[in-house]
């Protein structure tokens, strides 16, 4: 079983946030009681508000939106001729996983040129069109930009590997074998966890932190750094919204690599996320790429706690407007398990250091991530649809901007695959692989896929009940869920009780109401074990959320002074029954004006 748990939490990128979870659990308890920041400046905030503030984004991933040519994988014009279906959401921006050219060792983030559209994707012509169809409707776009590695197929990489003399050698890390072998890293892909690999033509290990065809960049060489600050202001000047810095924490090393000793799967991240120079190069991508632009920038990661993330995002800083962490996606146990507390630990925490400086990310899932109503609601058939929109109304009534994954809108669930033969990842595949190698269980791996693989959350859009969910008339690259004849956009969009109008219903509440934007946050009854409440308060305007995480009824008392002033802006259920306390359904959420 160890075998097994190591290898899961080496090649899933989940175990990022089991990592980070780890570093800052001790304080959470404290954390979940009180928020005494001061409130906003409300005056100020509407003096000049920044549009990344508003602004809903919602992740697409590409290949498995909408298929144009029968080929199976999802692709520009795809997503060209689901234009005004994004629009119908409402959302402000939208933020595309990497469509540059790729080997696909894993889904194009493996890139081989940064400033090509991978040829399966499209054309830039397509690409200039997608752009100007988003901006047409009010829709924003955010690239991927990865560049902690590049893909091994890169000319960069290609020439660096061919000669120790190559002017492209030093783009990358390398390690002379005549220096023996060198100091362990821990590689969250590779088949033997190890991030070093033996490249025999010039007799050297070069580095990846992700898979072999992953090598990483070299960040010490200002060579790069210019590369990366061009190539971003190629996409800029094409006028694209905002960047999302893949593996960003990781980009910074002590070229010298000295020993790490103990490094793990548990604690690579942290051992990993803050090398040396890491802000200084957000300084200088600052100065050489954002300033000159109205873009936003969200870095995935954020350090090994609130204290650091700040340090990406304190606006007096100049560095990003934004991070993400992996502690919400990273609680509870192997099974997939977890108790609300931990939940409301993780988001009161964190709110407390951003109360009054900095912005937060808000998300629950994404492509590494298994489905959100899977993992954190219940998909039972009785409850999939209360507990899919009581996430919705979570992430859009939260004091940050909120990240939806494409697919969560309808409620998508996770597929659980029961082969290794039908899962295309690259963690998936080579963690069997790894397990296999040291005598694990493959039963018992594969029944953890089930839960937390990442192909769970990227099968084919669900669109109707045609052949494939109106994905692709070829053979989609991922299998499609086969519940897409009772879970698809189609039959949503004609029900007006539907996760999806429920999400469009969602997004205007948090458009018209700017305390759900800026409001302070205040956790109410902590140590309820079903019942997440909280305040928002911007001004005079007061909202309270209830969210029912239970599938049973549940009443839940209002506390002292605290007086409903109105309906409902918005509720999972047709009515709210509410005296002295609110009588709750099965994953009943609310969120209601409050004096
Ligand atoms: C994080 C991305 O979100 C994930 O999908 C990818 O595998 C790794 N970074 C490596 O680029
Ligand atoms: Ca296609």
């Amino acid at each position: 079983m160890k075998n097994i748990r190591t290898a899961l939490a080496g090649l899933l990128v989940a175990s990022l946030a089991t990592s980070c979870n780890q570093a800052t659990k001790t304080d959470t308890t404290a954390a979940a009681t009180t928020n005494s920041a001061a409130p906003p400046d409300t005056a100020a905030l509407a003096k000049k508000p920044d549009w990344w503030k508003e602004t809903v984004v919602y992740q697409l991933y590409p290949r498995s939106f909408q298929d144009s040519n029968g080929d199976g994988v999802g692709d520009l014009r795809g997503i060209i001729s689901r234009l005004d279906y994004l629009k119908s959401l409402g959302v402000g921006s939208v933020w595309l996983n990497p469509i540059y050219t790729s080997p696909n060792d894993d889904n194009g983030y493996d890139i081989s040129d940064y400033r090509q559209i991978q040829p399966e994707f499209g054309t830039m012509a397509d690409f200039d069109e997608l752009l100007r169809g988003l901006h047409a409707r009010g829709i924003k776009l955010i690239m991927d930009v990865v560049v902690n590695h590049s893909s091994d197929e890169h000319p960069w990489f290609k020439s660096a590997r061919a000669s120790r003399t190559s002017p492209y050698r030093d783009y990358y890390y390398w390690w002379p074998a005549e220096k023996g072998t060198p100091p362990a890293r821990f590689s969250t892909f590779d088949v033997q966890h190890n991030a070093w690999q033996y490249d025999a033509p010039t007799k050297s290990y070069y580095l990846h932190y992700f898979s072999k065809k992953q090598p990483d960049l070299n960040w010490t060489n200002p060579k790069v750094r210019q590369e990366v600050y061009s190539m971003m202001r190629f996409w800029a000047d094409k006028g694209i919204d905002g960047f999302r810095m893949d593996a960003f924490q990781f980009v910074a090393k002590d070229p010298t690599f000295p020993p790490m000793p103990g490094l793990t799967a548990q604690n690579f991240v942290n051992a990993y996320n803050h090398g040396p120079h890491l802000h200084d190069y957000l300084r200088e991508m600052n100065r050489e790429v954002f300033s000159k632009y109205n873009l936003m920038t969200v870095a995935e990661g954020a350090g090994r706690n609130p204290q650091d993330a700040m340090l990406f995002v304190d606006p007096a800083r100049k560095e990003l407007d934004m991070t993400y962490h992996f502690d919400a996606v990273g609680i509870g146990n192997k099974q997939g398990k977890y108790q609300l507390s931990e939940l409301k630990n993780v988001f009161t925490k964190w709110e407390q250091e951003f109360a009054t400086k900095g912005w937060q990310s808000i998300y629950l899932g994404s492509h590494d991530q298994p489905r959100i109503v899977s993992r954190f609601g219940d998909d039972r058939p009785a409850f999939r649809v209360p507990s899919a929109k009581l996430l919705t109304t979570f992430l859009l009534s939260m004091h940050g901007t909120p990240y939806c994954y494409f697919g969560d809108e309808l409620g998508m669930t996770n597929i659980r695959f029961s082969s290794i033969a039908d899962y295309r990842d690259v963690a998936a595949r080579n963690g069997y692989e790894l397990v296999k190698s040291q005598g694990g269980s493959l039963p018992d791996y594969l029944a953890s896929l089930k839960i937390f693989s990442r192909d769970n959350s990227r099968t084919p859009f669900q669109w109707n009940t045609a052949a494939n969910a109106g994905f692709t008339t070829g053979t989609p690259w991922l299998q499609v869920n086969p519940n897409y004849t009772t879970i698809n956009e189609t039959a949503q969009n004609q029900d007006p009780n539907s996760i999806l109008n429920h999400f469009r219903r969602a997004i205007a509440m948090r458009k018209q109401h700017k305390v759900l934007v800026y409001g302070q946050y205040q956790l109410l009854d902590a140590a309820n074990p079903t019942i997440y409440a909280y305040t928002r308060t911007l001004g005079q305007e007061k909202a309270l959320v209830v969210l029912n995480f239970s599938a049973e009824a549940r009443s839940w008392a209002l506390p002292a002074g605290l007086t409903l002033a109105g309906p409902p802006w918005l509720n999972n259920y047709p009515t709210l029954a509410a005296t002295a306390s609110l009588a709750l359904q099965p994953w009943q959420a609310v969120v209601v004006p409050i004096r």
